[in-house]
This record gives C-alpha cells, sequence and structure tokens, in this order.
C-alpha cells in the first residue's frame, strides 16, 4: 500500500444524496490523511428523463465539476468506496456500466490486493439496502 494511502470514492447519484454522502466520505477520508480521487460514473440516462426531475437536473448540473471515473483511478487507489443509490434493490446501471468496462484490468490482476467498500441510500426504511449491497459486493 502507498503512502498516504490512495483512495477513490466513485459513485452514481441521480437526486444527490449519494452524490452528498459521497462527498462527506472523500473530505473524511483526507482529514484523515488519505490521498482522495471523488469521482462519478458517467450519465447514461437520455437528457429528457433528467429534465423531467428539477431534482436529478440540479445534480447533474451541480456536480459537473466532479471527474467521470476512469479505470485508471482503479489502478491507482489502494481503497475504493462505490456509492449507488438502490434501483429496485440492486446497484443503479450507470455505476454497474462502469464496473463492466473493468474486465481487462481484472483479468490481468490489476484489481487485486486493494481494500473495497460500499455504500447505498433508498427513499424507504426497508427499501432494499441490503440487497442493493450484496449485489455490489458479488460484484
Ligand atoms: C428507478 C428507481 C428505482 C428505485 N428503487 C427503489 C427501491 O427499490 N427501494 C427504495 O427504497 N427506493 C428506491 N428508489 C429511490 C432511490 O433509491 C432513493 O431515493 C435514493 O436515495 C436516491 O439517491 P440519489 O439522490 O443519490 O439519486 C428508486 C429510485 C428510482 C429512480
Amino acid at each position: 500500500m502507498s503512502t498516504p494511502v490512495t483512495v477513490a470514492v466513485v459513485y452514481y447519484s441521480s437526486t444527490g444524496t449519494i452524490a452528498r454522502i459521497a462527498k462527506a466520505i472523500a473530505e473524511d477520508a483526507e482529514r484523515a490523511g488519505a490521498q482522495v480521487r471523488l469521482r462519478r460514473a458517467a450519465e447514461l440516462a437520455p437528457q429528457a428523463a433528467i429534465d423531467s426531475n428539477p431534482a436529478w437536473a440540479e445534480n447533474a448540473r451541480a456536480t459537473a465539476g466532479i471527474p467521470e471515473v476512469s479505470p485508471d483511478d482503479m489502478v491507482w487507489a489502494d481503497a475504493v468506496i462505490f456509492g449507488s443509490p438502490t434501483r429496485y434493490g440492486n446497484v443503479a446501471a450507470q455505476l454497474k456500466q462502469f464496473i463492466d468496462t473493468l474486465g481487462g484490468l481484472w483479468q490481468s490482476g490489476q484489481l487485486a490486493d486493494k481494500v473495497y467498500s460500499g455504500f447505498t441510500s433508498s427513499s424507504t426504511a426497508h427499501g432494499g439496502q441490503e440487497s442493493t449491497l450484496l449485489a455490489l459486493y458479488n460484484t
């Protein structure tokens, strides 16, 4: 592991909840002495869907300055913390799509020997947080 520890906080967020948690985690990691990259998964939804929800459109505007995640961020990091809102008890497609681009890195062993963790949010108390994290951890 490098010194200082390198941490990538990689998230997807439509309406800003996960974006706020990701920012808080990144700030905490920085305070603890880590070098941190806060990165968002690229949006896949059509512009019309984003525009139909003011909170979604506002979050897209507010987080436009956060770099999109790239495979290099995964290679760079000693620890990767993934964040996704629950989508019917599952991981958001946007984050999953990014993870699905990492097959080559996985196959060549470049994703091994790191620390991985995840966080999620839902709109209801028993809305699938556990199954979302389990789905993420399967990956
Ligand atoms: C397509 C879709 C599916 C969702 N599925 C669930 C669900 O199964 N259970 C739940 O409690 N909330 C569900 N939600 C709500 C979001 O997971 C929740 O509001 C989350 O905190 C939003 O995070 P964000 O603001 O970072 O986008 C769903 C939302 C959308 C748009």
